[in-house]
């Protein structure tokens, strides 16, 4: 079980309004009571914070506003000595424009650090102006080129153009990278995440995309192409062997891939037998699902069977780039998704305050931050939504820092914050940390084999089974009370509801889901 930390929202300990280091450190009890295994935290390195530090200036280091190193390896001590694990987020597609490599490279045409990224001449576009050398285009919005006066030529930029994309093909590159991961390996981190893994590689001739015949106006110009040259090379997996061979040399570490794709390419980034790749490819459809028991099932037989032999499973419900899961689902059918989410097969990631039930928090016009919501606005494409702070307590601030914080704090926050949940039994929090302890207690959940039942209406159900264990889960995802048949032969004792009822009686609430330990009778 993973949690993600998102650290400029998790605790403020120093008073400036943005989380720390100190502050993850002072919270990690609220982490071991929830009862998850390991912590990833978003960036932590130096930053200009174009893009919130995914554009990193130096990679060995500890952003000031976040803490030092000294910090991060005290933060690191006290996690392992809770039984934890520590991921990091590794940043491989692009460093930011102020780190050294990039000024260096930026300098002069004949630097040696120039084909550390991409520069390219000007193409003349129809009518003979000068333009990008190709027709790709930047996920937060217009080309992915910039043009740069010093040398008279554009550097790509696959996200915003203060992020520089690096040239993986360039040995140099690759070993300055390999480095760093090793640098925290040293230090005792229990692996990554590899952000956007799928881009580190684009066609050697950087050939234009052929257009994207789905593009509507309104979906955001990245769309305007399809990525057939800027990303997912049949190379890449080479490159996430070699990031899998380092982590495994230091024994027990995981690699989790940031991977937007269909689901049969996703599923190649598991490796092979004789060269894995990495070892969670992220599984971002149950934020893309349809909330609808058959689109459910469906998605979660394909997903199962694309599996490749040996393949092991995870699921996310929510991120900083996504809308909030309350938000989309509304606070009933969060509790099922939470349900979902911690009783499919394989490892899930609770993204922070989803465990409270943050739900859409509206950001004035002013107060917004995220880039991508800045460069395109009204699109809709905005996540600071999902990064606002963590509520701790009713005082002020939520005891997430002694001042307004960097974004507004959800409406409900005197009421839906941790020290409140602890106290209600029949809480989001109350529901997370059941689920989480039923997890740990039944083995079926933790590595059983997962057997979806015969569609009924509005009702998602599947068994989990190991030896001499059955469990039934049944969510109900309709507004109407349902009745639930359990398979021939057998009764069974509840374990736990999302809406608190007391016992099983055949019968599901409006939105109330159940897990449900069978008994053969
Ligand atoms: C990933 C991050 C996102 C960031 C992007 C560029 O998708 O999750 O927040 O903007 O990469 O680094």
């Amino acid at each position: 079980m993973i949690y993600q930390v998102y650290p400029r929202s998790f605790q403020d300990s120093d008073g400036d309004g943005i989380g720390d280091l100190a502050g993850i450190r002072q919270r990690l009890d609220h982490l071991v009571a929830l009862g998850v295994d390991a912590l990833w935290l978003s960036p932590i390195f130096p930053s200009p914070m174009a893009d919130f530090g995914y554009d990193v200036a130096e990679y060995r280091g500890v952003e000031p506003m976040f803490g030092d190193l000294a910090q991060f390896d005290a933060l690191l001590a006290d996690v392992h000595a809770r039984g934890l694990k520590l991921m990091l987020d590794f940043v491989p597609n692009h460093t930011s424009t102020e780190h050294p490599w990039f000024l260096e490279s930026r300098a002069s045409r004949d630097n040696p650090k120039r084909d550390w990224y991409f520069w390219r001449d000007p193409k003349p576009a129809a009518d003979g102006t000068p333009g990008p050398p190709n027709n790709w285009t930047s996920d937060m919005g217009g080309s992915a080129w910039q043009f740069d006066e010093a040398t008279g030529q554009y550097y790509l930029h696959t996200f915003l153009k203060e992020q520089a994309d690096l040239n993986w093909r360039n040995p140099e590159v690759r070993a300055a990278m390999m480095d760093v991961l090793r640098f925290w390996f040293d230090r005792g981190v229990d692996g990554f995440r590899i952000d956007v893994l799928w881009h580190c590689l684009k066609s050697q001739g950087l050939e234009d995309n052929p257009l994207n015949p789905a593009y509507r106006p309104g979906m955001g110009e990245k769309y305007l192409v399809l990525q057939h040259n800027s990303a997912n090379q049949r190379e890449i997996h080479e490159l996430a062997g070699a990031f899998r061979s380092l982590a495994d040399s230091y024994g027990d570490r995981l690699l989790v891939g940031e991977i937007f794709l269909p689901l049969e390419q996703l599923m190649t980034y598991y490796g092979s037998a004789e060269q894995p790749g990495v070892h969670l490819p992220f599984n971002f459809q149950l934020l893309e699902t349809p909330w609808k028991a058959d689109a459910l099932a469906q998605a979660i037989a394909t997903y199962e069977a694309a599996l490749p032999q040996g393949g092991w499973p995870n699921w996310v419900m929510g991120s900083h780039d996504a809308p909030r899961i309350a938000g989309r689902l509304g606070e009933a059918q969060a509790r099922n998704a939470a349900m979902l989410l911690l009783t499919l097969r394989g490892t899930p990631t609770l993204y922070q305050g989803d465990e409270l039930g943050i739900g859409r928090v509206t950001i004035p016009p002013d107060r917004i931050c995220d880039p991508q919501d800045l460069r395109q606005p009204g699109l809709g494409l905005g996540r600071d939504g999902a990064r606002t702070p963590m509520a701790w307590d009713g005082t002020a601030y939520a005891g997430f820092s002694t001042i307004e914080p960097w974004l507004p704090l959800h409406a409900d926050w005197r009421v839906r914050n941790v020290s409140r949940q602890e106290q209600e039994p029949g809480s989001m929090l109350g529901l997370y940390r059941r689920l989480l302890a039923a997890r740990r207690e039944h083995p079926a959940l933790s590595h059983g084999e997962i057997v979806l039942l015969p569609y009924e209406p509005e009702v998602l159900r599947y068994e989990r089974r190991a030896a001499g264990e059955r469990l039934l889960v049944a969510l109900n995802l309709s507004e109407q009370e349902r009745l639930v048949d359990l398979p021939p032969g057998t009764s069974a004792d509840l374990l736990v509801s999302t809406a608190g009822s007391p016992l099983f009686d055949g019968r599901l609430l409006p939105g109330e889901g159940v897990l449900l330990q069978l008994k053969e009778c």
